[in-house]
């Protein structure tokens, strides 16, 4: 598609304008990957100044999952959200959210199109969209993160473009976009294999509706993993031993199943012990999110190709995709996230589901977002998408936190994301909890025994064997009683 600007070209500051106090705006992309980059910085500044002429300018801001960590800071330095959804992984926004400075709706990632088509969340007023391409018939070309971008700019009262110098044109053709029909009229959806393409490589959009298009030349803003620690390692050992064993049992097909690996340090850990085990079959991914660990895995034959909504890689890893593109362009799939996480299809597929929590507990409930019960880290994300549907739902988290003075495994969750009846196996440094087919108590046990750090096995086994009876034992009257010595002492075992 060759550039035909017919649209009105602006500077970031100059399409900020066009955002008044009180609009909802929807940002495109997954992740930093494909977020738009300069007009929310604005926006932030233009907030900051208006504020200090004592004038109110706040908005609502949803995306389709978290952007770069800059635009959350910016927004919520600047003091310019008044409702932020469905996800974000900000300090400063966590900040403001945990203050009751910004109201935060976290949400299943794989709902927010069909929640944004319905009207559920309010109409958008202006869409905020990345592109590497676009033309004079409003035809545009999406970068590194789908996510609900094409949602967003059908959705929109009017859009703003991104258009991103930076990013491959070529995109285009690793992009896969189609809109799921309304129910009742909904057809299975006809993605059999994680690489089968069904839609369109561009969005398009009515031209009148694009009221501005600013040109950048930036990188998204993905940071580099630190190197694997060892409880990561240890972690990732312990979970590549599970699996390895469920193929020769034949509980997990030789050639394994799609994969779903959730981002941070210990899943791109487990990425490269799976990877880098010769015993493990190559496989394919069916995730959300491509991290730079699976890049180096398909050119080495040991990953084949993965489905998701962004490239959420660093820029260097990214250049070498673009610079090797013919390769590339047959092995990954970018989809809007409505589809990267589908239920549908997780269940079709048969994924394997692999997400890391903050705190578990001894029946198998799962906490992925709120620390005490209270304070938000950074919301559900895909998880839940993944692995209520999943073939196998794995957990994992080091046994411990804040050196040891938190252990992640408590009698009860202070807050549940993923409950006993979705989770399916727990993993920590110390080892595996199978808990398929198992009662509350034989799950207690074994998480107990297998998973625990070994300082706090005695205190959860004493909760467990003196609990009221029932066919699951809780003590009512304290069940946060590690909680609250922490909060008491700093420590959870005084
Ligand atoms: N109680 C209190 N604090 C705890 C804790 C617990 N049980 N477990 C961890 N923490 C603290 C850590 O000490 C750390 O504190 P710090 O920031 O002051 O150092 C903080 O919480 C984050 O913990 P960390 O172990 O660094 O988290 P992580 O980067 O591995 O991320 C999640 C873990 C759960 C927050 C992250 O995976 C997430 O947001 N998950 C939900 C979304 C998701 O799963 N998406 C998957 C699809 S991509």
């Amino acid at each position: 598609m060759n550039p035909i600007y017919k649209f009105p070209i602006m500077t970031a500051e100059e399409a900020a304008e066009l955002v008044p106090h009180g609009a909802k705006i929807a940002l495109g992309g997954f992740t930093p990957a494909g977020a738009p980059k300069v007009v929310p910085k604005a926006i932030a500044e233009r907030a900051k100044e208006l504020h200090n002429q004592g004038k109110e300018y706040k908005l609502d801001v949803l995306t389709g999952a978290s952007v770069s960590s800059s635009i959350d800071d910016k927004l919520a330095e600047a003091e310019a959200v008044r409702w932020r959804a469905p996800y974000q992984s900000s300090r400063l926004m966590r900040q403001s959210i945990n203050a009751d400075k910004v109201e935060f709706v976290d949400m299943h990632l794989s709902e927010i199109s069909q929640m944004v088509d319905y009207g559920f969340l309010g109409e958008i007023d202006v869409a905020i969209i990345e592109a590497s391409a676009l033309d004079n018939r409003g035809r545009v070309c999406l970068t590194t993160g789908i996510g609900c971008a094409p949602t967003f700019a059908k959705k929109a009262k009017k859009v703003i473009i991104e258009l991103n110098s930076y990013h491959s044109p070529r995109l285009s053709e690793i992009t896969d976009i189609t809109f799921i029909k309304p129910p009742p009229n909904r057809y299975p959806i006809p993605i059999y294999h994680p690489l089968d393409k069904i839609g369109l490589g561009h969005i398009e959009i009515p031209p009148e509706k694009i009221a501005a298009v600013v040109e950048t030349h930036c990188p998204d803003e993905v940071t580099p993993f630190g190197e694997c620690d060892d409880i990561s390692r240890k972690i990732a050992a312990n979970l590549v031993e599970f699996m390895l064993n469920e193929i020769a049992v034949g509980r997990v097909p030789g050639n394994f199943l799609p994969l779903q690996s959730g981002v941070g340090n210990i899943n791109n850990a487990v990425l490269k012990a799976l990877g880098e085990n010769e015993d493990f079959p190559a496989f394919c991914m069916f995730s959300e999110v491509l991290q730079d660990s699976a890049v180096e895995l398909m050119e080495r034959g040991r990953i084949t190709g993965v489905s998701a909504s962004s490239l959420t890689i660093v820029p260097e890893t990214l250049q070498h995709v673009y610079n090797n593109f013919d390769f590339f362009s047959h092995k990954i799939v970018l989809r809007p996230q409505e589809l990267s996480n589908n239920p549908e299809l997780v269940r079709r597929l048969g994924v394997i589901a692999l997400n890391v929590a903050l705190e578990m507990d001894i029946y198998g409930n799962v906490n992925s977002t709120h620390l005490f019960g209270s304070s938000i880290m950074n919301g559900i994300g895909g998880s839940g998408d993944f692995e209520r549907n999943s073939y196998l739902s794995v957990f994992m988290s080091p046994a411990t936190a804040k050196g040891g003075s938190i252990s992640s495994i408590v009698p009860m969750c202070t807050h549940v994301d993923h409950n006993e009846h979705t989770v399916k196996v727990i993993v920590t440094e110390y080892g595996v909890a199978d808990l398929r087919g198992k009662s509350p108590r034989s799950k207690a046990e074994t998480i107990i025994k297998n998973c625990a750090a070994p300082e706090y096995r005695d205190y959860l086994m004493r909760y467990l064997t003196s609990s009221h009876k029932g066919h699951i034992g809780q003590h009512l009257d304290n069940p946060f009683e590690l909680h609250l010595n922490y909060l008491k002492s700093g420590k959870m075992l005084p």
